[in-house]
């Protein structure tokens, strides 16, 4: 899978990928990650990506001549599947959208700066809008990172144990069971002794009863949408 992140920060993004599993992803050659700075694309003389909103809105918007001719280069050497624009009115992203993204052979991710980008490039160029969170962030970078973190750890191979992914909290919608590590016991505190009994079985029943008891209790509206409630 290859993602092309385009920003006016390409530092932010310096880290992420930089480090243990998404790192270790792309030297598998399992992901390719390319950072582009949308200031490369401007033929403004000064590099200006942004200029003053239309009406009365105070602040700045991403114009759209370097959006439009960083996505058309990109279009021009392959083909992408999704457009996504990092924006705090975008869908909440969720683990669903994560797994049919990990799916994906090449995307885009625009992130969104100032006061967002020209609405007439959200309406023509862009093919998904994503919000990590109702709460807004300086810019889209870290949602780009996290957008990529949580697709690029469900590619087959890129977790070393295959079935971890698959047993993560909110695969199915239920929250993930309590773990423990050694010692079994610690400050009176002891580890439940199913999983210390060997029976797998049994191991597995209590990991999928607690699973529902945390869910139900942390996450009610989780819990609905596992028992078929919503959607
Ligand atoms: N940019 C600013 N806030 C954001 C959010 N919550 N999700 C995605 N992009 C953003």
């Amino acid at each position: 899978m290859r993602i092309d992140i385009i920003t006016v920060l390409p530092e932010i993004l310096e880290s992420p990928f930089k480090h243990s599993i998404l790192k270790r992803a792309q030297e598998k050659g399992l992901a390719e990650i390319f950072i582009h700075n949308l200031r490369d694309f401007s033929e403004d003389k000064h590099k200006r990506v942004d200029d003053y909103s239309f009406g009365k809105g105070a602040g700045m918007v991403m114009a759209i001549q370097p959006i439009e001719k960083a996505i058309e280069f990109l279009k021009s050497q392959r083909d992408y599947d999704e457009i996504i624009f990092t924006t705090p009115d975008g869908k909440l992203f969720d683990q669903k959208e994560a797994n049919l993204l990990s799916l994906k052979k090449n995307i885009i991710i625009l992130c969104g700066h100032y006061k967002g980008i020209d609405q007439r490039i959200r309406e023509s160029m862009i093919s998904k809008e994503i919000s990590v969170g109702d709460y807004v962030l300086t810019g889209g970078e870290l949602a780009a990172a996290i957008i990529s973190d949580a697709v690029i750890r469900l590619i087959p191979g890129v977790l070393s144990d295959e079935t971890s992914a698959l047993t993560d909290s909110f695969q199915d919608y239920l929250l993930s069971p309590p773990v423990y590590t050694r010692p079994s016991e610690y400050k009176g505190m002891k580890v439940p002794e199913v999983l210390l009994s060997g029976n797998d079985k049994h191991v597995d029943e209590w990991n999928h009863e607690k699973a529902l008891e945390r869910t139900k209790k942390l996450r009610p509206d989780l819990y609905k949408k596992y028992k078929g409630e919503s959607d």
